[in-house]
């Protein structure tokens, strides 16, 4: 059987990559394909205890970083990996170049002990396409507002989450075949068909 395809959505808090999550699934759903929705830190029962531990309690970085892998592990060997040899499609809210863009960028955390540990984790496994949903940090941070009470990320100020965007950048600098920018600053519509002209410019 083929491998289903793993989409992941990047970006930084505020620049509205969840809403988009849904509307992939339903194409490829209508396409035929199982499609599991899914996210980081997150996925499985572990994984959603260490997400609460990384959103809410203080920790170093290299403490931060470990949690995240360490989750990431749990969710590829429990969901990501059977579901993708099944053939299922995953689309994941986050994978591992939010570590890169918010513990390297934003951290500023060592990028080549990030590589290691990615490297044992995923032994390989990367997405097929990674949608990064690019917004200004100012606007971001207007959108998010004061809609809820921030957790430890999104109480960060605007400098952080520059240096975030520019981790971003610079891992579609080295993945650019997997990386499609998506300018998430227009209304949510023409945020909608840029992903839709990626989606079908890949043939799914
Ligand atoms: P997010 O996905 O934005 O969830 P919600 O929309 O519910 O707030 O939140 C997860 C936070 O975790 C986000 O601020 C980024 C952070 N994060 C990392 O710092 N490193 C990672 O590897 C991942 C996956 C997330």
């Amino acid at each position: 059987m083929n491998r289903g395809c793993f989409i992941t959505f990047e970006g930084i808090d505020g620049a509205g990559k969840s809403t988009h999550i849904a509307a992939v699934a339903e194409r490829l759903r209508a396409g035929g394909a199982e499609v599991i929705c899914t996210r980081e830190p997150g996925g499985t029962a572990l994984a959603e205890q260490l997400r609460e531990l990384l959103l809410h309690s203080a920790m170093d970085a290299l403490t931060e970083a470990l949690l995240v892998f360490a989750a990431r592990r749990d969710h590829v060997a429990q969901v990501i990996a059977p579901a993708l040899s099944r053939g299922a499609s995953v689309l994941c809210d986050r994978f591992t170049d939010a570590s890169f863009a918010y513990q390297g960028g934003g951290r500023g955390f060592d990028w080549a002990v990030l590589a290691q540990l990615e490297e044992w984790v995923q032994q390989g496994l990367q997405p097929d396409l990674t949608l990064w949903f690019d917004l200004p940090a100012a606007i971001a941070a207007e959108r998010r507002g004061a809609a809820r009470a921030p957790d430890r990320f999104e109480r960060q100020d605007t400098a952080f989450f520059e240096r975030v965007i520019s981790g971003y950048a610079a891992r579609e600098r080295a993945h650019p075949a997997r990386f499609a920018r998506i300018d998430a600053r227009p209304a949510p519509a023409l945020v909608a068909a840029q992903v839709a002209a990626v989606l079908t410019e890949r043939g799914w």
